[in-house]
């Protein structure tokens, strides 16, 4: 029985890795494009002079054999096989040389495709935490239009995206192998990344720098839609949060207040304004929580508040003391935050 539960667990691992949403052999932006360009070019290279090596090495071993079988006379320093290999190592040589030069060139057209860059449309900060996202859209030309929201990230497609990667502890990694390859997040400094998707759909990023504990439970959702449904999205999100007006949301709305949580979380339109956790003006739009550990719904933001040691060993969330009831009305309120 366990071999076939551990079966069926390397077949999910295994199906999760072909669904998509996570490879860099699917790319959906154009940084990734091109270096989905550079990374077959290198894989062709290589696998033909690889298969050329294999070539000579099979046919060195089997004339060996051929003249051991055959030929036992010793051979003359006057061989007329010499000026035949030094013709073979002259052309392999070349071709050395020649790999090399086109993936030096390929390289550098792949680095300045890169580095152009085009004047973003979008704005977004994402700063790490152990072991969130916190995600600020920011608008220059009109802060009111900004706004914080935590571990699912929207953007437009075809719109040039900037991205400022802060970190508030240690360094972190921002990637989505679908958008773009790696960026590390460094405390105290600032790095950029910039982003044109082309392809709608939902992709996975995943932190990829060792960050502690819970480093592999640091997961961020991208959302790449039309620009009609960004814009949706964005307006909803702008809004503060909608006050229940009667009922058990109601009612968790004010054991919400009452609660430790508001040290921490931030709900724009209330008195709840921590910042040491994510935001959770939207939750309920989001598809996850606990940064891609849980998918939201009532049983798991239940669970999640009864006991996160339990999903995440070592994340900074406490246990909140809630009685059964006010639990069942926190997460009324926290469902009704759409
Ligand atoms: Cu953050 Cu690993």
């Amino acid at each position: 029985m366990r071999a076939r539960g551990v079966i069926a667990a390397g077949l999910a691992v295994a199906l999760s890795g072909c669904n998509r949403v996570q490879t860099m052999l699917d790319p959906a932006a154009d940084e990734s494009r091109s270096i989905d360009h550079i990374w077959r070019l290198m894989l062709e290279v290589c696998g033909f002079m690889y298969l050329l090596v294999l070539l000579g090495l099979a046919w060195a071993l089997w004339r060996a054999r051929h003249r051991l079988a055959g030929d036992t006379a010793p051979r003359t320093a006057a061989s007329p096989a010499e000026p035949k290999i030094s013709h073979t190592l002259a052309g392999w040589t070349g071709l050395i040389v020649l790999g090399l030069v086109v993936l030096t060139t390929g390289s550098f057209l792949v680095d300045r495709s890169l580095a152009r860059a085009a004047a973003p449309a979008v704005s977004v900060k994402v700063t790490a935490n152990q072991w969130w996202w916190a995600i600020e859209y920011q608008d220059a030309a009109d802060p009111s239009q900004g706004f914080v929201t935590a571990n699912e990230l929207h953007l437009p497609v075809g719109k040039p995206v900037e991205i400022q990667l802060a970190s508030n502890d240690v360094i972190h990694s921002f990637w989505v192998p679908n958008l773009h390859g790696k960026m590390d997040l460094i405390p105290g400094r600032s790095n950029l990344i910039r982003i044109t998707p082309r392809r709608e759909g939902l992709f996975r990023g995943q932190c990829a720098e060792f960050c502690g504990l819970q480093h592999a439970k640091m997961a961020l959702q991208v959302v790449v839609e039309s620009t009609q449904a960004y814009d949706a999205w964005k307006a909803r999100q702008i809004q503060p949060a909608a006050m229940p007006a009667a009922g058990d949301a109601a009612a968790g709305a004010q054991a919400f207040a009452n609660s430790g949580c508001v040290l921490c979380h931030a709900i724009r339109g209330t008195d709840a304004g921590g910042t040491t956790a994510p935001d959770l003006t939207h939750l309920a739009s989001r598809n996850t929580i606990a940064a891609g550990a849980l998918p939201r719904n009532q049983g798991t933001l239940a669970a999640w508040i009864t006991d996160p040691q339990r999903f995440k060993p070592g994340v900074n969330m406490p246990a909140v003391p809630l009685s059964n009831a006010q639990r069942a009305q926190v997460v009324a309120y926290l469902e009704s935050l759409s």
